[in-house]
């Protein structure tokens, strides 16, 4: 028998995944990312979206309960994969392109996470588990909501950094 073999193991497994990723941000990414930045605005949206980080885990956490387990980590190879390219990419960068840099990585990360509530709250719609959806669905408007803010700040930056090197 395989080991996922319906729709509610599939759902679990895929709720173990973004457990996993956003107890990574929580605990090391978003610090991370957050000791690297210069910009302000910048600096202060990720702090802001580590507290939300925090309840998203609680989240997701209280979502497993629901569903009458206990939560388990799935480890996401895609995340790992985007924390890999972040890594390489500024080893290779000058210090001023840091803040462009981690805008991408912000807001590939948010993508990410805004494809798997999709996909979890459709789940768990189709599971017949309302109070799931409920907080997956908090968790994906404050995704969006970040997602919109590194949008905002990446255009600001890009055309700035464009003005310096053209007069420097
Ligand atoms: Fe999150
Ligand atoms: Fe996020």
């Amino acid at each position: 028998m395989p080991e996922i073999s319906n729709p509610k193991e599939l759902f679990l497994h895929e709720l173990g995944d973004i457990l996993y990723v956003e107890r990574n941000l929580a605990e090391e990414t978003l610090p991370k990312l957050i000791g690297e930045v210069s910009d302000e605005e910048f600096k202060s949206g990720l702090e802001n979206h580590l507290e939300e980080t925090k309840q998203h885990v609680t989240n997701v956490e209280q979502v497993f309960d629901i569903f009458g387990e206990e939560p388990h980590e799935e480890e996401c190879v895609g995340f790992e994969g985007l924390k890999q390219e972040h890594d390489e990419l500024i080893e290779k960068a000058s210090s001023s392109l840091v803040d462009s840099i981690d805008l991408g990585a912000a807001a590939r990360t948010e993508n990410y996470e805004i494809a798997a509530y999709e996909g979890l709250r459709r789940m768990a719609k189709a599971l017949g588990e309302d109070r799931a959806v409920k907080l997956l669905d908090q968790n994906l408007a404050q995704e969006k909501e970040a997602l919109r803010e590194v949008e905002k700040i990446a255009t600001r930056i890009s055309s700035e950094s464009v003005t310096e090197t053209v007069s420097s």
